[in-house]
């Protein structure tokens, strides 16, 4: 009987040993993937392009779409270290929710690359791919400054200022791009902020979510532009513009006597180049995912080489444990005079996509 439990045992413990389970599987080249959402367009070309490019240079691939949900996006990041990731990608969606998923990727010596969002309040994360943020917010600012033709003293213009989520570091330092750059228009009242709203606190649209943004229009339009026009709106992203332009259209801009103000955006999603084309949305911020992913394929290559991990910046992004060695890459604006040679002639999209 002992002599059958004992055999049985053995049985059961190689069976164990083969199925990997207990301990990390797979080969030396599995990378995993984490997207924060399919529903914004951009994320789905991130996901698709890494994992391309990923395959092209050899590496299995674990790409997982989180929902926006935190606890989703968590479970995924276990189950790439589970099936022996050795390098994890992340693109967060709370940037402060990741420190307990990310010890156990330590344990296991998982390098760990925060992709577009840096990954906050944690010492495990190893580097950090994204387009220079701050400049994103500079260009979207001087954008406006030059389609106001503020430089010549032209205005008072009335503007309002959306901001990004709370809950992405890249929210504070696209806001503060852009509002460093139009300070000294608001300071001296060629911008003038109906609403008073210009904190983060004030301005912020949870998830970064289309119908949250057009909430918050229809609000400051009934409030504060009853008996006046609104000449320029500052949003950090293309699908805060989408619920921005949508209130403006139910509120009857779009007219020769009421037109829509000017309107920043970025990611260039389709449907926004649409509404450039459309008269809709002045700009919005080019940030070719395809550069990105390069980028990011690279240092992985790098890091599974032993070698030196290409980066441009140590010193801005302090994650409140460390500062995260950077790769910035560098973000450009399309409008209705360069959308053909940016996003057409680049093979971005084809002219039918839009
Ligand atoms: C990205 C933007 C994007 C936004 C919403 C930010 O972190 O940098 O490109 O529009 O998230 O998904």
């Amino acid at each position: 009987m002992k002599k059958l439990t004992a055999i049985l045992l053995s049985g059961v413990l190689l069976v164990m040993l083969f199925a990997g389970v207990g301990c990390a599987q797979g080969g030396d080249n599995v990378v995993g993937v984490a997207m924060p959402t399919k529903s914004l367009q951009r994320w789905n070309q991130d996901g698709a392009n890494m994992k391309a490019k990923l395959e092209e240079a050899g590496y299995e691939v674990i790409l997982e779409y989180a929902e926006n949900k935190v606890e989703t996006q968590v479970s995924q990041i276990e189950n790439m270290i589970t099936r022996g990731a050795k390098v994890i990608v992340v693109a967060s969606i709370d940037g402060s929710a990741l420190s307990g998923v990310l010890e156990d990727a330590a344990k296991e010596d998982i390098a760990v690359i925060a992709y577009d969002r840096l990954i906050r309040d944690t010492e495990n994360v190893d580097y950090y791919a994204t387009f220079d943020n701050y400049m994103v917010g500079t260009i979207q600012g001087e954008y406006i400054i030059e389609a106001l033709d503020l430089e010549s003293g032209a205005g008072p213009f009335n503007m309002e200022v959306f901001g990004g989520s709370p809950d992405d570091n890249n929210a504070y330092y696209f806001n503060g791009g852009a509002m460093d750059a139009l300070k000294p228009y608001i300071d001296n009242g060629q911008l003038v902020i109906n609403s008073g709203q210009t904190d983060m606190s004030q301005i912020a649209i949870e998830g970064w979510k289309a119908e949250g943004a057009q909430a918050r229009m229809d609000n400051l339009l009934t409030a504060n532009y009853a008996d006046k026009d609104i000449d320029v709106v500052l949003s950090p992203n293309d699908s805060l513009a989408q619920g921005i332009v949508a209130s403006l259209k139910a509120a009857g801009y779009g007219s020769a006597d009421k037109p829509f103000p000017v309107l920043t955006g970025q990611d260039c999603d389709i449907t926004n180049v649409k509404m450039m084309l459309a008269g809709e949305q002045s700009m919005s911020i080019f940030k070719d995912t395809r550069t990105l992913a390069d980028q990011v394929v690279t240092m992985i290559t790098a890091h599974m080489n032993d070698e030196e991990v290409p980066v441009n910046d140590t010193s801005t992004y302090d994650n409140g444990v460390k500062v995260v060695p950077s790769y910035l890459c560098e973000p450009v604006f399309a409008d209705v005079n360069n959308y053909k040679e940016l996003l057409i002639d680049s093979g971005y999209y084809s002219e039918s996509d839009l």
